[in-house]
């Protein structure tokens, strides 16, 4: 793995059952199947209809993001294979030590633990490998999806205003949701000890 700025690259991360890896041009035609869709049009800030321009587009700023450190962008994959979704970090304050992260997942492949798995998967990275403490998500309230994903990772809301922004459907406001270092540990912690109690303990 070579660094290239900040962030290492590049990265293949593997559990929580999905293997993370980079987006390459060949991915192209999945991409543009996967992000033209309407929830994605809805709550996230891709361009709609999302066409082979848009995607052409995308991978490139995805790959300048990767080779500049600035971003991790890797898409979700049941085997490092096709693409599924996509989980990315951005935003990162080395003197804050955070970050801010996203997600998304196809229409087809919703409500498997995809967007969980991975945003499980990497927020272990960012904690580990990259030494962040405080991770963010910003989430439109109405977005009971992207609400249950935080909540599922042990993300908690924090109290500050609402970011308000306008957009394509109207005004809109963002809530902050953050994963500090020492409540995902706790969780891992529940989580082991409830896996230990139903499978024994390993020698
Ligand atoms: C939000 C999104 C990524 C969820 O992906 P996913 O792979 O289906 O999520 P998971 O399967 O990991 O589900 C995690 C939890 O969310 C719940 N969930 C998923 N979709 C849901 C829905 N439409 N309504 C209510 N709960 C939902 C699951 O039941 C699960 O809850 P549990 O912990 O009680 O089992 C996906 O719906 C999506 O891509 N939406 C459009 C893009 C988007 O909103 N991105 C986030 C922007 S902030």
């Amino acid at each position: 793995m070579t660094t290239f700025g900040r962030l290492p690259f590049p990265i293949s991360l593997t559990g929580e059952g999905v293997a993370l890896r980079e987006w390459t041009s060949e991915d192209l035609d999945d991409l543009v199947d996967l992000l033209d869709e309407p929830d994605i049009a809805r709550w996230t800030p891709m361009p709609s209809p999302f066409d082979v321009a848009a995607g052409i587009a995308y991978l490139k700023r995805a790959q300048q993001g990767r080779v500049t450190g600035q971003r991790i962008q890797l898409a979700i994959t049941a085997d490092g294979g096709k693409p599924l979704g996509e989980v990315l970090l951005f935003g990162m304050d080395l003197g804050l030590k955070e970050a801010e992260l996203g997600y998304l997942v196809g229409a087809p492949f919703r409500r498997r633990g995809l967007a969980s798995g991975a945003l499980g998967l990497l927020s272990g990275f960012a904690h580990g490998a990259l030494g962040l403490s405080r991770l963010l998500l910003r989430i439109d309230p109405a977005n009971t999806a992207s609400t249950a994903v935080a909540r599922r990772c042990g993300f908690r809301l924090t109290g500050e205003p609402p970011i308000l922004q306008e957009g394509p459907y109207g005004p809109s406001s963002l809530d902050t949701w953050e994963l500090v270092e020492a409540h995902a540990d706790i969780r891992r912690d529940r989580l082991r000890n409830v896996a230990t109690r139903r499978y024994g303990r390993r020698p």
